[in-house]
């Protein structure tokens, strides 16, 4: 007989970024700025992040657009890669994402291609990351680890290999 599971998603909704502590203020603040280097001439959707390294190192990083669409990147994975390019046995704390543009209540929230990454760098580090997402002057999503933002994912267990 089947058996129904629930996976159940915890999050924190902060009204706004004076709820937060200083340095996840700094790091939304470093998001936003980022943003400014977006390359997105297509979607004109200029998207920031931000991204905090256990040893205080901070990876700012934009979206980048290409003509060929699909070869474009995130502004999470851009930040995400950079910083795995340079401190390969680094240990993400924290990503802060900001569009400034957008206006409202609702943050933007990470595409699923970033997700997977996410997920792969937190089994990379055996730790999980903190997303902040934040509106500017307005609220900011906290989540707690990427697992459970893609949850049943696929990882390299299934592979039957183990990254090296
Ligand atoms: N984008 C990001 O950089 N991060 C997100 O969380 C959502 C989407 C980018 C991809 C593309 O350059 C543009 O926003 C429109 O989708």
């Amino acid at each position: 007989m089947a058996q129904t599971r629930k996976i159940a998603l915890h999050y924190l909704q902060h009204a706004s970024w004076s709820a937060l502590p200083a340095e996840d203020r700094e790091l939304l603040e470093l998001a936003a700025k980022a943003a400014r280097n977006a390359y997105a001439p297509y979607s004109k959707f200029k998207v920031g992040a931000a991204l905090r390294m256990e040893s205080g190192e901070i990876v700012p990083g934009s979206n980048q657009e290409n003509a060929s669409f699909p070869a474009g990147t995130c502004a999470e994975r851009t930040a995400l890669h950079a910083a795995m390019a340079v401190l390969p046995k680094g240990v993400v704390e924290s990503i802060a994402v900001v569009v400034p543009q957008v206006k409202g209540s609702k943050p933007v929230t990470p595409c699923g291609i970033c997700r997977q990454a996410m997920v792969e760098q937190e089994r990379r580090q055996g730790g999980p990351i903190r997303l902040l997402l934040g509106v500017v002057k307005g609220p900011v999503i906290e989540t707690f680890s990427a697992e459970t933002l893609l949850p049943l994912s696929f990882d390299s267990s299934q592979l039957g290999k183990k990254p090296r």
